[in-house]
């Protein structure tokens, strides 16, 4: 059993994604060729966004937006812990400081509490200059942006919204883009949407920071390449990258319908039983990049499941401010209570568009079985 089945999709893609390769191979154009701006335009037209970008990966994605809106040292940047550690790594490699915010205990995403709390503390302080926030849309679900954006509005921060699991999740219909200043996304292989090696984009609808990253992500180019106006990265998208990924956006929107059924048949089956099945706020439509339960615990269930061949992962059992190169960065005063609670808890199970009923029915009986572990 697969705890991604990226196998079946290459199946169901797999003429497409050869003539399209092939396209490549024969057009030569392997760096910012056409099928890049294709996909550009196809992103932005999925994600009702005016300005898609391709870069290298997610982490590229998020500096060249810290990029854009100069941040570096003496700057404070707020961002939760329980993520990826590629959040807060793309604000401490620019020289500014990422500030770890709590998450709300049934979404995983920043809690708008914990945020206001560690903004105030950080203004009283006046040492770091509070610059902008990374909102990040967890196991593929956004953020309570309405919440959250208003307090990021009061304190004049820049919105980014780190949607590197949630390509494609929507909240009352919107896209984080419509409260985020920037969003940005992963082409990693793993994610809801993802390429055959690294990949990424960057999303905004305001032209001047569009010329901004356009800029940015290939060396801070002027007029030409041999002009540079920025600082920049090397940080193109491969158009081989961006030819697999167009195929892939054939099938998107379908598969994130049989995510979302398969979350459903997930959280029907487990909902009586001994663990926490995950949350969506109303008006949320999940990628489902992880299909995250919580349990007492996770570690004995992982090795019972894994004896029946059943894989699982465990997101985030060490959230970025305890890891060791993160310690020394400020937090909420409060403590990240939350994110200490989940992560002796939380634990991931097989979730990919192509899980068949019974397979998922044996993973379910399993866990009912697990009770008596
Ligand atoms: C929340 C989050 N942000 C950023 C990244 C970084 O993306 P990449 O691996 O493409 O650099 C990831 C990837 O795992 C992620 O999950």
């Amino acid at each position: 059993m697969q705890f991604i089945d990226l196998k079946s999709q290459q199946d169901r893609l797999k003429p497409g994604l050869d003539a399209a390769i092939e396209k490549v191979l024969s057009h030569g154009q392997y760096v910012m060729g056409p099928e890049v701006v294709d996909l550009e335009q196809a992103l932005a037209n999925f994600a009702n966004v005016k300005f898609a970008l391709g870069c290298a990966n997610g982490t590229d994605a998020l500096m060249l937006a810290l990029m854009a809106f100069g941040i570096g040292p003496g700057d404070a940047v707020f961002c939760p812990s329980f993520t990826y550690s590629a959040t807060a790594e793309s604000i401490a490699v620019l020289g500014a400081t990422p500030i770890f915010v709590d998450i709300d205990p049934t979404t995983y995403n920043m809690c708008p509490e914990s945020l206001e709390r560690t903004l105030q503390k950080t203004t009283s302080d006046g040492t770091l200059t509070p610059r902008a926030v990374i909102i990040v849309d967890l196991f593929g679900q956004t953020a309570n942006y309405p919440l959250l954006a208003p307090i990021a509005q009061k304190y004049n921060l820049k919105i980014i919204s780190d949607a590197a699991q949630s390509f494609g999740a929507t909240l009352n219909g919107m896209h984080p883009s419509h409260w985020a200043d920037i969003m940005t996304t992963s082409f990693f292989p793993a994610k809801p949407l993802g390429c055959y090696g690294d990949g990424g984009a960057v999303f905004t609808n305001d032209p001047d920071i569009k010329d901004i990253l356009d800029s940015l992500r290939v060396h801070g180019r002027g007029i030409d390449k041999y002009d540079n106006i920025y600082i920049g990265l090397n940080s193109r998208l491969d158009t081989l990258q961006a030819a697999i990924l167009l195929e892939k956006m054939k099938i998107f929107a379908d598969e994130i319908d049989q995510r979302n059924h398969i979350a459903n048949r997930y959280v029907k089956g487990l909902i009586s039983q001994h663990v926490k099945t995950p949350s969506i706020i109303p008006g949320a439509i999940s990628t489902w990049a992880q299909f995250t339960i919580e349990v007492e615990n996770p570690d004995t269930l992982s090795q019972f499941l894994k004896n029946y061949g059943i894989p699982t992962a465990r997101y985030y059992p060490r959230p970025t401010h305890l890891q060791t190169a993160y310690l020394q960065y400020p937090r909420d005063p409060n403590g990240l209570q939350i994110t200490e609670t989940v992560m002796k808890t939380v634990i991931s199970l097989p979730m990919h568009p192509y899980l068949d009923e019974s397979t998922q029915n044996s993973i379910i009986e399993k866990i009912k079985q697990s009770s008596d572990i």
